[in-house]
């Protein structure tokens, strides 16, 4: 049987790309084909290079243009798409050609602390700074607007009002890890059925 291939989208650290990337190693149905990076220096693609993880960069020019990433990922015969930690737009074309296809984490419970400028740390300190009891991920299908598409699955996790910044950080890394690449499989699963 045909697997199903999946690329990954990543422009930073890329501990949620490694996590996803471990997770499918061996996996009987699913695979990841490529990641995509926007940027050259980060961390992800020196670790794909390192690691013979096949890895594509564009540059931002590139990422905006949807035909572009189109025709690489239909030469790759991608089925699936996954932001992890991707911080460009993804363009209208690319989201209507992988419809409910493309999957996307974010570090907050959508809708707060969502839309243009939140992401990675900036989104933590926004938490932080309205005395949040609780925060949490959310993982959601890519629409044509800042992560407002159709949410999959929210995890919570509560904060002490002496959580640093950095600790809030720490307990969505820890979701994310946990949580993150088995949600996919499910999606996958779900649509396989
Ligand atoms: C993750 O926390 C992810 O949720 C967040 O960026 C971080 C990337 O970490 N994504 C966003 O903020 C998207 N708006 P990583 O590079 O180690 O996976």
């Amino acid at each position: 049987m045909k697997k199903i291939n999946l690329a990954i989208f990543a422009s930073g650290t890329g501990s949620n790309a490694k996590n996803i990337i471990a997770h499918f190693e061996n996996n009987n149905a699913v695979q990841v084909v490529t990641v995509i990076s926007n940027k050259e220096d980060a961390p992800i693609v020196g670790w794909c290079q390192q690691n013979l993880i096949p890895v594509q960069i564009f540059s931002n020019d590139e990422v905006n243009n949807g035909q572009i990433l189109i025709d690489f990922c239909k030469n790759l015969t991608v089925d699936f798409v996954v932001l992890a930690g991707y911080l460009r737009k993804i363009p209208g074309d690319f989201i209507r050609y992988f419809d409910e296809k493309i999957i996307n984490i974010h570090p907050s419970l959508l809708p707060k602390f969502g839309g243009k400028g939140m992401y990675g740390m900036n989104v933590h300190l926004a938490v932080k700074t309205a005395c949040e009891s609780q925060t949490g991920i959310t993982i959601h299908f890519v629409n044509d607007n800042f992560d407002e598409g159709r949410y999959i699955a929210q995890f919570f996790c509560k904060l002490e009002s002496s959580d640093s910044v950095e600790v809030i950080q720490e307990k969505i890394h820890t979701l994310e890890q946990n949580y993150f690449p088995i949600v996919i499989e499910n999606v996958i699963n779900s649509i396989l059925l």
